[in-house]
């Protein structure tokens, strides 16, 4: 539970808001890299903790995000030019290069003076990983970009995608973190006790506090003694990592979509107060990558495969068709009755409304990494205000963390088996 101020501290994210000033000292991904196929390709809207943004690649390769409004009569920028190195505003001309400088100006006389005065807002980018990500604060204090190891790991390891969520970040995150729904909500084989998620439904956790925010371990009880162990992290702001190499007992067989050894993770990116975009990584960590139609399949049973999807990285599954929830299947074979287990969760985090109430919730044990990470949120945006620098800003903090996930045999400690698994190898 949050007392209700503490609810706004978390979840409000504009320009002058705690949480919108914490956000603010993180580079976040403000595109996907594939939004942009070529220099001097259609520019891109892009609206980022409450503010309207227009990213463009321009004639070098890089990839500008500036004020989606002109500085001149506030025209939109979106039906301009991307020509030589700037983006040209179609009304009277100005163009205006990745770093906001004024490079023209042919609707005032030549040299102007009020063409170097005139700038329009600009941030610094970083394509990195298959994502254009970005640094919304003070210049004065940005740290360097990100390096986490799926970034790191080769290309044919590692894929990127993005879906829309029409819902406040943080309930989305929250979902995220939450580690004992699986059983339930993503519980596609309920007649099947050979799930691991089946043999154990109230997970004991633990939680590790660390530089970038903490890592913490379920436990769930399989027979003979032997226990399912997975350890995620979670990294400050909007972060989680975890590890999905092992679902059942005995391997599920080819068609499992888990069969192949991976890590993956979400980055919960605010579009504003009651938007959100979710950006999913998986990256394998075996030598051979993804076998081939692997990526298809996998983006599939979460249900954000080509089939499921709308503009805008939306899915035609959504809150105004009850995710087309089928109550048969329901009854029968899974437990929400839903398809995808990306969609699952949205039919939760969306149908609690656009920012969930948490004065009016009660927590319980398995909620404890999620209330580890509101205390650590409501401690940074204290840490900010107070003029100090917030935890976990350095890439060397999360460099070398990777998730992990094992089914241990009895009497074996998680600590002493993920010690070095727990490392990343790239
Ligand atoms: S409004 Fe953009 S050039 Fe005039
Ligand atoms: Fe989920």
């Amino acid at each position: 539970m949050l007392k209700q101020e503490d609810n706004e501290r978390v979840t409000r994210v504009g320009r002058g808001t705690p949480m919108g000033e914490l956000f603010r000292r993180y580079w976040i991904p403000a595109a996907l890299t594939e939004q942009f196929p070529e220099v001097d390709g259609e520019p891109v809207r892009v609206r980022l903790l409450g503010e309207d943004l227009l990213a463009f690649r321009d004639t070098d390769g890089v990839v500008g995000l500036v004020d989606a409004y002109c500085p001149h009569r506030r025209a939109p920028m979106f039906f301009g030019r991307n020509e030589e190195c700037g983006i040209r505003c179609v009304y009277h001309g100005w163009k205006f290069d990745r770093r906001g400088d004024c490079t023209d100006m042919p609707s005032e006389p030549a040299g102007t003076p009020l063409q170097a005065r005139v700038k329009i807002l600009a941030y610094p980018t970083h394509e990195t990983g298959g994502i254009v990500w970005t640094y919304m604060g003070a210049r004065e204090k940005m740290p360097a970009p990100p390096d986490f190891e799926w970034m790191r790991a080769p290309k044919a390891n590692r894929f990127v995608s993005k879906t829309w969520e029409d819902c406040n970040w943080l309930q989305a995150m929250e979902g995220g973190l939450d580690t004992a729904h699986s059983s339930f909500v993503h519980n596609e084989f309920i007649g099947n006790n050979a799930s691991l998620r089946n043999q154990d439904r109230s997970p004991r956790l633990e939680v590790e506090r660390t530089d970038y925010g903490y890592y913490y371990v379920s436990t769930r009880a399989l027979t003979e003694g032997r226990t399912y162990a997975r350890l995620y992290h979670y990294v400050l702001p909007n972060q989680q990592m975890r590890s999905g190499t092992v679902k059942f007992l005995d391997n599920g067989g080819d068609d499992d979509p888990h069969a192949v050894p991976k890590i993956d993770g979400h980055l919960w990116v605010p579009v504003d107060d009651e938007h959100t975009y979710v950006y999913n990584w998986s990256c394998a960590v075996g030598e051979d990558g993804f076998p081939p139609g692997y990526v298809e399949r996998w983006e599939s049973f979460m249900g954000r495969g080509k089939d499921d999807m709308l503009p805008g990285y939306k899915l035609k599954r959504n809150l105004a068709n009850d995710y087309m929830i089928d109550r048969d299947l329901q009854r029968t074979s899974t437990f929400s009755g839903i398809k995808g287990l990306n969609t699952q969760d949205y039919a939760l985090q969306e149908g609690m409304g656009p920012i969930v109430d948490r004065s009016r919730e009660f927590l319980g044990t398995s909620d404890r990494a999620i209330a580890a990470m509101r205390r650590q949120l409501l401690e940074a945006t204290r840490a900010v205000e107070n003029g100090e620098d917030p935890p976990g800003t350095d890439p060397a903090v999360q460099r070398g963390i990777r998730p992990v996930d094992r089914v241990l045999d009895a009497g074996q400690a998680w600590k002493d088996a993920f010690a070095t698994a727990m490392q990343a190898r790239w």
